[in-house]
């Protein structure tokens, strides 16, 4: 399995609720909406976004990456209203070690109702089971309570706190590991 075979041609999931779908320049205004929300970007290195363009420039990045075969994540529609709400999808790709990092957004609009938790347990079975990955980790800022309960509730288990272990926004974060392995996936309760 290579990372181009994939995400070239990312394909579409759909769970009971979102379509996971590539992300394109036309979804720019969408992003912008939640990502220039100071809130959405407080337990973030980046953000909150200032202006569409900038927005566009995130995009045009995402697709170019894409195109060279690098790892890239699904715009996550709401299917009742066809919005793009937020974004998920792996961060890096190791293949030799058959591991990768999952990454997520939610606009707060719609925080609370279990949308991501829903994105990242299909993102999960997707690395699983066509990604033929061994395991899926994640992080967060420490204080990013409703971030690692998503880990939580898809699956993951706490690995360790990484202390100072990045440096954004004038500070030094303590970030939570977790993670998931092909054997706890196999083992899920349905
Ligand atoms: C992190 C994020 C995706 C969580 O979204 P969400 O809509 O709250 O996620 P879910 O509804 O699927 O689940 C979150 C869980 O945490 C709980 N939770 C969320 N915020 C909480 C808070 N401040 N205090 C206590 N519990 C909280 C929710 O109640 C829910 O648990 P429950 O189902 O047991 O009640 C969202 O806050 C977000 O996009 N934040 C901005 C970007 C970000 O920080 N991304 C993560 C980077 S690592």
């Amino acid at each position: 399995m290579i990372i181009e075979d994939i995400f070239c041609d990312l394909p579409q999931l759909e769970t009971d609720r979102l379509v996971m779908r590539m992300l394109n320049l036309d979804d720019a205004a969408d992003i912008f909406d939640y990502t220039s929300d100071p809130e959405f970007a407080r337990y973030l290195s980046w953000g909150p976004a200032t202006s569409v363009d900038e927005t566009i420039g995130f995009l045009s990045d995402t697709m170019f990456r894409r195109q060279l075969g690098d790892v890239a994540a699904w715009g996550l529609v709401a299917k009742d209203s066809n919005r793009v709400i937020g974004t998920c999808g792996f961060t890096n790709w190791d293949p030799e070690n058959k591991k990768a990092e999952i990454g997520y957004a939610l606009s707060r609009e719609f925080w609370g109702r279990g949308y991501i938790t829903e994105a990242v347990t299909e993102a999960i079975g997707y690395g699983f089971e066509t990604m033929e990955l061994n395991r899926i980790e994640a992080m967060c800022d420490a204080q990013n309570l409703g971030s690692y309960r998503v880990m939580e509730k898809a699956g993951m288990s706490f690995e360790g706190l990484l202390r100072d272990y990045e440096y954004w926004k004038n500070e030094y974060h303590d970030m939570k590991l977790y993670s998931i392995l092909r054997r706890d996936y196999s083992q899920r309760p349905d």
